[in-house]
């Protein structure tokens, strides 16, 4: 692990989210995944990743649970080479997170990758590669995954044909084009700042529809480039995705595997 840490890299993990789509009644980076919460297969991965000098956790605001889980986790997994941990309150969005964990970053830090907590097992490979990038120049890098589904965009059919439908095609982007999109994002840290200030003039409705911080960066026109991600890095957000990462977290399914 040692030979990969880079000076100068933060990992932010944002781990604020209510998880009210997994029913669970807590926040979901406290959801148990084969025996443990959400929230230590992710540090796990960052810290085994080994690319981070600080790692930044944004919990859900006064979550003294999940505070103390960072700090000891971060202890006594990472060896000598040990990241500095910081963990602060999110907010009530998930951009609101990420800006609330930016203002805790260290000084000497100039590059960042922000991690949703959502994303448990997330391969250490996938953080090197977007390491790698940054390492040689990217300002902005996001790791993707090529659709499978065709991808439609779709408008409510509204009176007219209701009954017929609730919604009617628009349009069918080339799916050649498409790519799924998954974290961590890497980003040149005073970019990813400037970025999130320019969004502070957006209105609520624009606010909304901000899903992901490389969003931002294109904003200001800055180039952002695009590194392979990974199937294990599906994002849990429903009971679904948990029984799959749960299959994934035991191995079971290598063997099911049959390459066509
Ligand atoms: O809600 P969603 O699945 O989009 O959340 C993606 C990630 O952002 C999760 O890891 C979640 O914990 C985090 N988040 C956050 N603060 C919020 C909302 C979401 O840190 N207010």
């Amino acid at each position: 692990m040692a030979s990969n840490v880079q000076p100068g890299i933060a990992v932010i993990v944002v781990a604020a989210g209510s998880g009210e789509r997994l029913g669970y009644g807590m926040p979901k980076a406290k959801v148990p995944l084969g025996g443990e919460p959400l929230l230590v297969h992710a540090l796990r991965g960052v810290l085994a990743a080994g690319v981070a000098s600080q790692i930044v956790v944004a919990v859900p605001r006064g979550n003294d649970e999940l505070r103390l889980l960072s700090e000891t986790l971060t202890v006594e997994t990472a060896g000598e080479l040990r990241p500095d941990i910081t963990v602060v309150d999110g907010g009530s969005t998930r951009s609101e997170s990420v800006r609330a964990a930016l203002e805790s970053v260290a000084a000497g830090i100039s590059a960042v990758l922000v991690h949703d907590a959502a994303r448990a097992l997330t391969p250490p490979e996938v953080f090197r590669r977007v390491a790698a990038s940054l390492a040689e120049g990217a300002l902005a890098v996001i790791p993707a995954l090529a659709v499978v589904d065709t991808i439609k965009e779709v408008s409510p059919t509204g009176q007219d044909s209701a009954v017929v439908a609730p919604e009617r095609v628009v349009s069918t982007p080339s799916r050649q084009q498409l790519r799924a999109v998954q974290t961590p994002q890497g980003f040149d840290l005073a970019t990813l700042r400037n970025a999130h200030q320019a969004a502070g003039s957006l209105n609520p409705t624009q606010l909304a529809g901000i899903t992901d911080d490389a969003m931002l960066v294109e904003a200001l026109g800055t180039e952002v480039f695009v590194v392979r991600g990974s199937a294990h890095s599906l994002k849990i957000t429903t009971r679904t995705d948990l029984l799959l990462a749960e299959a994934l977290l035991e191995g079971q399914m290598a063997p099911r595997w049959v390459e066509g």
